[in-house]
């Protein structure tokens, strides 16, 4: 018997993995949630499935809930900035708990990425190459839902703001990143990096277009630089530092950083990966 523990587990990409996990046969008595906050995980503990306590400041409490891990699935953490002493915590107690097997979520190219938001998945990159666990890097290219958000503004006002210029993207639904992590998680013995992304190569004009076809009216994409873009996010009343990295990464999609040919996805899927137009079509439909 395997037993596999899932980080993050209240999260959108932990409980998809949970989810998966389960469709892929995996017993729920044999899956370990790992939550910081019980009281979101009513429905896991419903589906049959472990939840343990611990957040990724509590070095202690990570240790106790690794216990008797064979298989952990990894989620990095969504606060940026507090990634790395966090993210030190989940490996050392994973190395002290004798976890089999690590997959991490980080970032596409983590290696060579230009995006600010590369910097902290790198260093956990090595963190865990230093820890001597077995590790199995999943890089996740950018979710198909992050353009849901901006999508609502676009389709009222005719306009899609961004920083990428022409730059093509190469986006997957979180599910399939999800389903992805699950895959690999049952299935990779270790020292696999899977670079992560979707088939299609999308500029911000073909997003627009998608917006346009899915909503019926017309949404063009405008361009604008990298600080007038944050400067308009902060307008929008995002805050200036989380605005900060999303112009960043928009900039690093006009050069391409999130764009890839890799089959990775789609190998580990077994079957063709979510369009972008259904996602946008469930997205707007589900969040009106
Ligand atoms: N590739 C992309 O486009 C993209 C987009 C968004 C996010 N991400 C990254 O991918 C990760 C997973 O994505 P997601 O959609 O699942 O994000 P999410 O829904 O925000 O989930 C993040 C999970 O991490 C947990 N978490 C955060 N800080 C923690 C801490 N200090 N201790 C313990 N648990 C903590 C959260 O707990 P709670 O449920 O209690 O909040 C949540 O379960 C994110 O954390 C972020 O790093 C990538």
């Amino acid at each position: 018997m395997t037993t596999y523990a899932v980080t993050g587990a209240t999260g959108g990409l932990g409980s998809e993995a949970i989810d998966a996990l389960i469709r892929r046969s995996v017993a729920p008595a044999d899956i370990i949630a790992v939550v910081r906050d019980v009281k979101k995980a009513d429905d896991l503990a419903r589906a049959g499935v472990e939840v343990r306590v611990a957040d990724y400041a509590d070095r202690v409490a990570l240790e106790a809930a690794f216990a008797g891990v064979d298989r952990l699935l990894f989620v990095s953490g969504s606060e940026v900035g507090q990634r790395l002493p966090q993210h030190t915590n989940v490996i050392d107690a994973a190395v002290s708990a004798r976890v089999g097997l690590v997959a991490y979520t980080s970032i596409l190219r983590a290696d060579t990425s230009p995006l600010a938001l590369a910097a902290e998945h790198l260093a956990t990159e090595k963190l865990l190459s230093d820890s001597g666990l077995p590790v199995v890097l999943l890089r996740n290219g950018w979710y198909s839902e992050n353009y849901l958000q901006s999508a609502p503004a676009a389709i009222e006002s005719g306009v899609l703001y961004g920083s990428a210029r022409d730059g093509e993207i190469a986006p997957a639904s979180r599910a399939d990143y999800a389903e992805a992590a699950a895959a690999a998680l049952i299935s990779a013995d270790g020292g696999q990096v899977f670079e992560l992304a979707g088939p299609q190569h999308l500029s911000y004009a073909d997003i627009a277009a998608t917006f346009t076809e899915v909503s019926g009216s017309p949404v063009r994409y405008q361009d604008l630089s990298e600080s007038d873009y944050a400067a308009a996010l902060v307008g929008a009343g995002i805050p200036a530092p989380f605005a900060d990295i999303l112009a960043n990464s928009d900039a690093g999609v006009a050069t391409g950083a999130l764009d890839s040919d890799s089959t990775d996805l789609v190998d580990l899927l077994g079957r063709p990966a979510t369009g972008f137009r259904d996602v946008v079509r469930h997205g707007i439909v589900v969040r009106p």
